[in-house]
């Protein structure tokens, strides 16, 4: 597991500083034109949404879907957000849930950190705090969270139950899970799940719908839904996956479409 962060820790580091020298991301959504906010836009956010962020924020979005469509946040609750990046689902999560409420970011990566921490100054917000830390092991008491949410970030975990555990710990009873991730929604060759550059760009670790069920189950969470979205196409693949030239024409053939953005709800 060490050795998938670091990889996943050294992508995102780049990105972070990407965005802050050159104002522009690059992202795992399946825009053909990936690296552009655009896609954003496309993976369906409300444009009341994105009009209240500054463009900072909206220029380090790296999600997949949008979390928000399934989280129904309500004034005074306590949300978290795992893998939180430059923060732009914390700082729509918190006009939702105002002063009465509360926002966490949790991310690994110091540079995201210190860009999420830069577009909070600018939106001026108080009821957001930004975390260091893991998503295997967050760093919140048990029962203190009313929504988990998360935007493609859990495919990049090395141990993806103790994540599920780590949710279920931290919601209240009858808490919620809000989330975005890429799924497979169908079986891909083993050799495409073993491409670094896949991996890191939220392809490769991602889990199957059934796998995803399953985990959210054994954790504890009930009723769970686990829809695919926006289908990946090869081209987009090849393009994250640009740096390998391990894969045959026949391998990425049936790559195409074999994963998706998903939205995933469950109830504690
Ligand atoms: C694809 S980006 C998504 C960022 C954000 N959710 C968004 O939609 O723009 C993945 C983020 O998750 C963070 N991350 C990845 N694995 C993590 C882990 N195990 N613990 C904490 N953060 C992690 C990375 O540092 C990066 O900021």
């Amino acid at each position: 597991m060490k050795k998938i962060r670091e990889e996943v820790q050294k992508h995102y580091r780049e990105i972070a500083r990407q965005i802050s020298t050159e104002g522009q991301g690059c992202c795992c959504g399946p825009s053909s034109s990936c690296c552009s906010p655009i896609t954003r836009i496309d993976i369906n956010y409300q444009d009341e949404d994105l009009s209240a962020l500054p463009a900072e924020a909206l220029k380090a979005s790296l999600g997949c879907a949008n979390p928000h469509a399934l989280a129904g946040l309500k004034e005074g609750e306590t949300v978290l957000d795992l893998g939180s990046g430059g923060g732009i689902d914390v700082l729509v999560a918190s006009r939702y849930v105002g002063p009465t409420g509360k926002v966490y970011g949790l991310d690994m990566t110091d540079e995201m950190l210190a860009l999420a921490n830069s577009n909070k100054e600018r939106m001026e917000v108080a009821n957001v705090e930004f975390l260091k830390g893991y998503i295997e092991e967050i760093p919140l008491p048990d029962e203190s969270v009313d929504v988990v949410m998360s935007n493609c970030v859990i495919n990049l975990s090395g141990d993806k139950g103790k994540v599920m555990s780590e949710i279920y710990r931290v919601l209240k009873p009858g808490g919620r899970l809000a989330i975005a991730d890429i799924v497979s929604t169908r079986e891909v060759p083993a050799e495409i799940r073993q491409v670094t550059s896949l991996w890191v760009s939220c392809i490769a670790g991602s889990l199957s719908v059934r796998e995803y069920e399953e985990l959210l189950t054994q954790a504890g969470l009930k009723q769970i839904s686990v829809t695919p979205e926006n289908y990946y196409t090869r081209e987009v693949l090849q393009g994250l996956g640009a740096d390998d030239t391990s894969l045959t024409e026949e391998q990425w053939a049936m790559a195409d479409a074999a994963f998706a953005g998903a939205l995933i709800k469950a109830v504690k």
